[in-house]
């Protein structure tokens, strides 16, 4: 190891996870372990070559997984071309082992600098490493990227989910929201608490106002550019213009030390709240926290999960990862979004179990009712 002189510029740390489906096993339950071998073997011999500096493979329900720790920083063309790579070659393993949707998430043919718009969801942050640098990556699936506005939102800005909003000083300066309105492509930065209301008005409305980043408030302790969490927006269906399968997204997310800690970052996640994306990409369900092993979608093809990977980060080394709702704690959730899951599932076809007519828009359902389109005669 070289020992750093004064006057070294420090190289900053980038955590990637970039994931996409590329095939099911059976249906858009899992991952199969020959893709999770191939994608490790990819990322070793990138270990091995010098561009990245540590990397985890992990499945969320049928979503590849690739956490990269590097130097690069964000968008960086080497990396994206390694994950794009890597979801081509695992796509050949999929048509091989004809897994379901071969390549769902691989929507264009060719690689041109960048994975956003071609079908893989992305979440990356640049930072400073402190003394000690806790990291969770969550994934979900079955779902769609404003599923983690509640979470985040209650994370940085809920001071009765995180204590240190009210107890710890360095927290008192609050946090920078930047949201975008997926539709318009647009984005708005907010600071809470100043602003709650008006950043509550919008990523309430979670199918459109999506949290991408969070940024200390002024007085924290922490560089003010330098997010401290991130979410994949990507929205597969503007991408495609059909459904293709959906949008299911991961967030990184830094704890402690003028952030909020573990267990407070983990705390939203003890209540199950509604999601959508279940089922054909078009019911709503209670999301449920699970352990890798569990992160498997049967139940109506759910219902919508989410696993926690944690880790220490150090020079970029990824230092885990505990399997962090792998914990008695999270049972009751569990045991409420199974419950919720019974009570929605009840309504069958009906609203708003099934997604509203305008989320319905980009699946197979307007084929049905063009079937239908002569039969209609005026009534007054
Ligand atoms: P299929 O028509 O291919 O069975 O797709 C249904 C589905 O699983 C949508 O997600
Ligand atoms: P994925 O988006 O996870 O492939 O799920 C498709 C679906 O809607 C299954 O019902
Ligand atoms: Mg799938
Ligand atoms: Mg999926």
């Amino acid at each position: 190891m070289r020992i750093l002189l004064q006057g070294d510029m420090v190289a900053k740390t980038t955590i990637s996870l970039i994931k996409a489906d590329i095939g099911g096993y059976p249906g858009h339950a899992s991952v199969h372990p020959e893709l999770i071998k191939l994608a490790e073997e990819k990322l070793r011999d990138a270990v091995n070559s010098g561009l990245i500096v540590d990397f985890r493979v992990m499945a969320a329900g049928d979503d590849l997984q690739l956490l990269m720790g590097h130097t690069k920083g964000i968008d960086n063309s080497e990396i994206h071309e390694l994950a794009w790579k890597t979801f081509e070659a695992g796509t050949e393993v999929a048509k091989r082992l004809k897994l379901y949707g071969a390549g769902q998430d691989m929507l264009s043919d060719a690689f041109s600098g960048n994975v956003r718009g071609m079908g893989p969801g992305i979440a990356e942050l640049e930072f400073t490493e402190r003394k000690g640098e806790p990291l969770v990556a969550f994934m979900m699936d079955k779902t769609e990227p404003g599923a983690f506005n509640l979470p985040i939102y209650r994370m940085f800005a809920d001071p009765f989910n995180t204590a240190g909003l009210i107890i710890d000083p360095s927290l008192h300066g609050g946090f920078k929201f930047e949201i975008w309105d997926i539709m318009e492509h647009k984005r708005v930065f907010m600071s809470a608490p100043d602003e709650m209301y008006d950043i509550l008005a919008l990523i309430g409305a979670k199918s459109r106002y999506v949290i991408k980043r969070v940024y200390p408030g002024e007085g924290s302790p922490l560089p003010q550019d330098e997010p401290v969490a991130a979410v994949s927006t990507e929205k597969l269906y503007q991408i495609a213009g059909k459904y293709v399968g959906k949008d299911d997204p991961v967030a990184l997310v830094r704890a402690q030390s003028g952030l909020p800690a573990l267990g407070e970052v983990l705390e939203p996640f003890a209540f199950p709240h509604l999601v959508s994306g279940w089922m054909r990409g078009s019911h709503n369900g209670p999301i449920m926290p699970v352990s890798f092993a569990n992160a498997r979608c049967t139940r109506f093809d759910g219902p919508p999960r989410v696993i926690a990977a944690g880790f220490q980060i150090s020079n970029a080394s990824l230092v885990g990862p505990v399997d962090l709702f792998d914990d008695p704690g999270f049972d009751e959730a569990r045991e409420i979004a199974g419950r919720v899951a019974t009570y929605m599932r009840r309504h069958g076809p009906f609203e708003p179990h099934r997604l509203p007519m305008e989320d319905m828009e980009y699946t197979t359902l307007p084929d049905v009712l063009k079937k239908l389109e002569n039969r209609f005669e005026p009534a007054d």
